[in-house]
């Protein structure tokens, strides 16, 4: 069993060796923290560029695009990149889902979210901020990869918002490390969202499209 100030995963080996339990056992044996803070950064700009050109407006996305974009952005790096989880993950108390459920929880977001909310065409801020804040939500309950979940899910929305004609959405008034209020009122919107209640994730998107806009 590890616990760190990061994430508690039972049972899981998959840290590279030397590393201190910091850094995830990577293709390129790399044992920074920062080093590969850097690495996916660039590779996830990289990654949004190469969909802004690929994503169509008029795209349904499936739960097999998401695992795409995984693989697509951390492909080179993970071995696990574009596959769902196999081990037990929660953060500061809060479970994601079950790794065994994972896939039978991705048709279901498949169905209910990607199906009815995607190619995103709303126009209507309100219901934009729903659409969004309600699908971002979901898979970040689900978390359905080892890592690197938050930052796909807000790729996800980035690209619906895109397809919506919005501008990319900035998220600084939610980044941990720069508003950490912020950070905090987000995560109760999760937990919220996780409990039935939708609107306080709808609020964070509705904020979060006034300042792209
Ligand atoms: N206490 C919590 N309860 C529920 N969800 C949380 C909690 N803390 C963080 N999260 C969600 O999990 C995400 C982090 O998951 P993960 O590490 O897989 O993604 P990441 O892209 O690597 O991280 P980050 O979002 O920090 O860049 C956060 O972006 C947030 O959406
Ligand atoms: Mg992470």
């Amino acid at each position: 069993m590890k616990n760190n100030d990061r994430y508690f995963v039972p049972e899981d080996e998959g840290y590279e060796p030397g590393s201190n339990d910091e850094v995830l056992k990577n293709y390129l044996h790399i044992t920074s923290k920062e080093i590969i803070d850097q690495i996916e950064a660039s590779e996830l700009q990289r990654t949004e560029l190469e969909l802004e050109d690929i994503v169509e407006q008029d795209q349904v996305f499936t739960a097999d695009d998401i695992c795409m974009f995984h693989e697509l952005w951390l492909g080179d790096i993970y071995p696990f990149a574009g596959k769902y989880r196999t081990v037990n993950m929660s953060k500061a108390g809060f479970p994601f889902a079950a790794p065994n459920r994972i896939a039978e929880l991705m048709q279901e977001f498949e169905n209910n979210f990607l199906n009815r909310y995607t190619p995103c065409h709303e126009t209507d801020r309100n219901k934009l901020a729903y659409i969004l804040g309600s699908t971002h939500a979901e898979l970040i309950i689900i978390h359905p990869f080892r890592e690197g979940n938050g930052r796909l899910s807000r790729l996800l929305t980035n690209l619906m918002s895109m397809q919506a004609g919005m501008p990319q959405l900035n998220y600084i008034s939610i980044d941990r490390t720069k508003n950490s209020d912020g950070f905090d009122g987000y995560i109760k919107a999760i937990h919220a969202a996780f409990a039935g209640n939708n609107e306080p994730i709808q609020k964070v998107f509705y904020k979060l499209l006034q300042d792209s806009a």
